[in-house]
């Protein structure tokens, strides 16, 4: 018996870590270079350079799909301008509009940055938009400050609270002067432009810049330096990096899906004590991703269209808008929530096909017309789950 508890414990002992720097592999890590960014990073240099000459940069629009860098390259400039620019009129705000979420916020968390918020000029809540803008724009005039401010996620502001502050800062020119206020703006929403004002629109894409997808080439090499610092040396071997680029790569072109990826499968293996990263290990982090980008996205649906969803998951081979109408009516009742209409159900339908929860194609019916064939594409099984945390289903599930 003693012998083979020395050996478990020799065999513990033997088990070290496969992470040297977990933090690598972590969302908010700015790695030191940023491979295959070198244009937009320019770019993004060139266009914010006057302001260390004290002169107004042109306002500048970021764009492209999720996890390709356009965070990661601005806050590398903006580090960058920062240790250039060690005058205390230089102002180099950076403000995430979806975490922020909300007008009041956004400017609040701006108005941090112009110390303006000490001293009790900017409450917490309490005033009305308009008048913390006066104070902001006050604040910039009176002190002469030369600003830059990066809206991150710009669209989210956009879409839920419309324009009307970018509305107030493109137009703000004379009210600043001596100061001045330049926008960087970012958005992974294409059609964010079709919302703006075309007067916002023109004044805040002086410049563009695009941020195209990854392709799993590059996805492989900015995997292989992550990997690099994040795990022990031969942890993470090159059909590893591989496949992790491949899975996340050949559809989306996200680095933060790869990193992501790779990081899970690395906890995956350090649990199971093996010395590395095997392909079994990746297709286990892969499904505890897209169980988690489901769950994710049910969670944060609104509750009608949380019980629409519920409705569809009741026709196992699929179903049309008459049946499943009838279907989401009765649970209506049952869950004592109001029930929309037909129409609106239809149009909540069409959100969740564009999330890739449900399928809503058009079929034709010959002569009879057309109808629209509804179908779940995730699990039953983890949407029951997680619509069963939601004290609004108990009656349901
Ligand atoms: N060229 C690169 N080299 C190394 N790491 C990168 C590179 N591009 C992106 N990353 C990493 O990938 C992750 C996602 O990048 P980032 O946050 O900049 O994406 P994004 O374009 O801002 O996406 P979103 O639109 O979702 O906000 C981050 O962890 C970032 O460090
Ligand atoms: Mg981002």
């Amino acid at each position: 018996m003693s012998r083979e508890i020395d050996e478990i414990f020799r065999r513990a002992k033997e088990g070290r870590p496969l992470f040297v720097n977990r933090d690598a592999l972590s969302p908010d890590f700015v790695p030191p270079r940023l491979p295959f960014r070198d244009p937009q990073t320019r770019a993004v240099a060139q266009t914010l350079a006057p302001i260390l000459r004290g002169a107004k940069p042109s306002n500048l629009l970021l764009y492209g799909k999720t996890g390709t860098g356009k965070t990661a390259v601005t806050n590398y400039v903006l580090e960058r301008l920062k240790t250039e620019a060690n005058n205390p009129s230089l102002v180099l705000a950076y403000v995430n509009t979806r975490l922020a979420d909300g007008e009041y916020r956004t400017l609040a968390d701006f108005a941090r940055f112009l110390d303006l918020s000490k001293g009790k000029q900017i409450p917490l809540t309490g005033l009305a938009i308009g008048e913390v803008v006066d104070r902001i724009f006050e604040n910039i005039r009176t002190n002469k400050k030369k600003v830059v401010l990066v809206l991150d996620e710009i669209d989210y502001l956009v879409k839920l609270f419309g324009d009307d502050i970018l509305y107030a800062f493109t137009r703000s020119g004379n009210k600043l002067a001596p100061g001045f206020l330049a926008i960087v703006g970012i958005s992974n929403d294409l059609k964010f432009k079709e919302g703006l004002d075309p007067r916002v629109l023109s004044s805040m894409s002086e410049e563009e810049l695009v941020f195209p997808p990854y392709t799993v080439d590059e996805l492989r090499e900015i995997l292989k330096e992550r990997a690099g610092a994040a795990f022990r040396p031969s942890v993470a071997s090159a059909a590893a990096i591989n496949l992790c680029a491949a899975m996340a790569g050949s559809e989306h072109g996200d680095a933060r899906r790869a990193i992501d990826l790779l990081r899970i499968a690395g906890e995956v293996a350090e649990r199971e004590g093996l010395g590395e990263i095997d392909e079994a290990c990746i297709k286990q982090a892969s499904a505890k991703m897209e169980v988690d980008r489901v769950d994710e996205a049910i969670r944060s649906l609104p509750v009608q269209t949380k019980a629409i969803l519920y409705a569809v998951s009741r026709f196992d081979g699929g179903t049309n808008t008459g049946e499943l109408y009838l279907a989401y009516s009765t649970l209506c009742k049952r869950l004592g929530i109001e029930t929309l209409t037909q129409r609106r159900l239809s149009g909540i339908l069409g959100d969740l096909d564009l999330l890739g929860l449900v399928e809503a194609s058009v079929v034709s019916k010959g002569r009879r017309g057309r109808t629209k064939k509804i179908q779940l594409l995730i699990s039953k099984d983890t949407l029951t789950k997680t619509l069963s945390e939601d004290v609004a289903f108990e009656a349901a599930t």
